[in-house]
């Protein structure tokens, strides 16, 4: 297992850089820092993390769906290193939906996010992909991609109303699907 890193948190200004474009995927640093960051992911219970929130700043971040304590209703997929992402065209349709990062640890943002993107990325094994992506994903790879931007999600939200505390957002799943039901919400088209 690879080294766990330690997740920068809101306030610190690495998090608010542009990352850059990497130039060489196939190199060691970067290939260590994808095994770090899936490390990472894992063990803080995270469906992604970028590159930016461990102050590396490359443009490069971990998809990692999976369903776990912090996203209990999240589709299960191999942690996959997304390098020199893009977002080629997105649907017109927007959800909003509940996110948390771990740079912002015990809030909770009803965000919303394209339901459908295209995008491209080079894989860690420096083939380039082009795939489209919607919904629990597609959210993942947005707040993601932000993290490149030095973009949070409180930096999206619509009003402060749509905030809560960790602690308050595991108390209303546990009554009805808050997530599921939020996931559907069609806020423009
Ligand atoms: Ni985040």
């Amino acid at each position: 297992m690879a080294d766990v890193l330690k997740v920068i948190q809101l306030g610190n200004p690495d998090l608010r850089r542009r990352a850059q474009w990497v130039e060489r995927s196939q190199d060691k640093c970067i290939q260590q820092l994808i095994d770090r960051l899936i490390a990472t992911a894992q063990a803080a219970n995270g469906v992604g993390i970028a590159a930016p929130q461990v102050a590396e700043p490359d443009r490069l971040f971990i998809v990692a769906s999976r369903p776990n304590q912090r996203y209990p209703y999240a589709p299960a997929m191999e942690p996959t290193a997304m390098i020199n992402p893009q977002i080629l065209a997105h649907s017109d349709e927007c959800v909003k939906g509940w996110e948390g990062c771990l740079s912002v640890p015990g809030i909770r943002g009803l965000v919303p996010r394209y339901r459908e993107i295209e995008v491209k990325y080079t894989d860690r094994w420096g083939d380039l992909k082009h795939h489209l992506l919607s919904d629990f994903v597609a959210r993942i790879f947005q707040h993601e991609y932000d993290h490149l931007d030095g973009l949070v999600f409180l930096d999206r939200i619509e009003s402060t109303q749509d905030l809560m505390t960790e602690q308050e957002y595991q108390a209303r799943e546990g009554i009805e699907s808050l997530e599921r039901s939020n996931q559907s919400t069609v806020i423009s088209s």
